[in-house]
């Protein structure tokens, strides 16, 4: 697939990802979804490719939103036939490799939910999150109200949707939102070094944490428990466990086979 929209660099065994919109700040259409959708399947088959890392162009916007533009004059049938915004979690989400959102300035609508849909988010100190959908007349529609309610609990998330107000990148990391902030210049460096550092790891290791941590966002406590527990004795049986362990006790590093 050729890109319009989206440039993909591989910079090692790291995938970085850029939001190639600037002019209408990277809002996302069918035609983003897509490439994006195309890009993540790539990542996730690629054997050489362990992390990746998904960021905006230019300075002003991670992302503005879906594209108001493209769903104006849209029959509400379509929205409900089409199962409009359903490929966010098949494309993007469903990505079993880890990734990292590194956002700077506006992550706002189907942006922050974009970022939120993300392992984690690295922000820069320009950073500005919202879920203003309700000045539209809607509401969330790509898991806003659901993940922004379990990252900053129920009274930040709450007022956010009902006043469309932004968080800042100090309130956001606050409130557990972001892993970290750093400053808008080193954004970039920082995610790609955090991202080298995730697929130095065994990768089979690194694919089960990140559906570990995420089985804690689906299911109750003891279910949760009980596929940590069968996960982890999972990986005892990998030859990366073998090597992991005994490379720390001849204290040298590991050398990962993948399995
Ligand atoms: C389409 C967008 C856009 C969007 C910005 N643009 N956001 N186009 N969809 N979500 C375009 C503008 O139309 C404009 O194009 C260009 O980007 C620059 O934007 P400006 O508004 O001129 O910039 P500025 O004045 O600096 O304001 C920045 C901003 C504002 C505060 C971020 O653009 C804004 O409020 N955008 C919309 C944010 C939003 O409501 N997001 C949620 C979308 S709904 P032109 O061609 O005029 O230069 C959503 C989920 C919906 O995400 C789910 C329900 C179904």
């Amino acid at each position: 697939m050729t890109y319009e929209m989206i440039l993909v660099e591989q910079r090692g065994a790291v995938t970085l990802i850029t939001l190639n919109r600037p002019k209408a700040l990277n809002a996302l259409n069918s035609q983003v979804l897509a490439e994006l959708s195309d890009a993540f399947a790539a990542f996730d088959a690629d054997p050489a490719q362990h992390c990746a890392v998904l960021t905006g162009s230019g300075e002003k916007a991670f992302a503005a939103g879906a594209d108001i533009k493209e769903m104006a004059d849209k029959p509400a049938a379509d929205f409900f036939l089409e199962d409009f915004f359903s490929g966010w979690q098949t494309g993007v989400v469903a990505t079993r490799k880890p990734w990292i959102a590194a956002v700077a300035g506006f992550a706002l609508g189907g942006g922050c939910e974009l970022a939120m849909m993300a392992d984690f988010i690295i922000a820069a100190d320009t950073a500005k999150f919202g879920q203003p959908e309700i000045k539209l007349g809607v509401a969330p529609g790509m898991g806003g109200s659901q993940r922004l309610t379990r990252a900053v609990g129920k009274a930040k998330a709450m007022e956010m949707c009902l006043t469309g107000r932004m968080m800042g990148a100090e309130e956001a990391e606050r409130s557990g939102l972001v892993s970290r902030i750093v400053p808008a210049a080193d954004l970039l460096e920082e995610a790609l070094k955090t991202a080298a550092e995730i697929a130095a790891m065994p990768p089979m290791a690194a694919m089960v944490n990140k559906e570990m941590v995420n089985t804690a966002f689906e299911t109750g406590l003891a279910q949760g428990l009980l596929t940590e527990r069968r996960m982890f004795q999972i990986l005892t049986a990998t030859q990366d466990k073998m090597e992991g362990m005994a490379a720390f006790i001849e204290k040298r590093p590991g050398v990962w086979q993948g399995r």
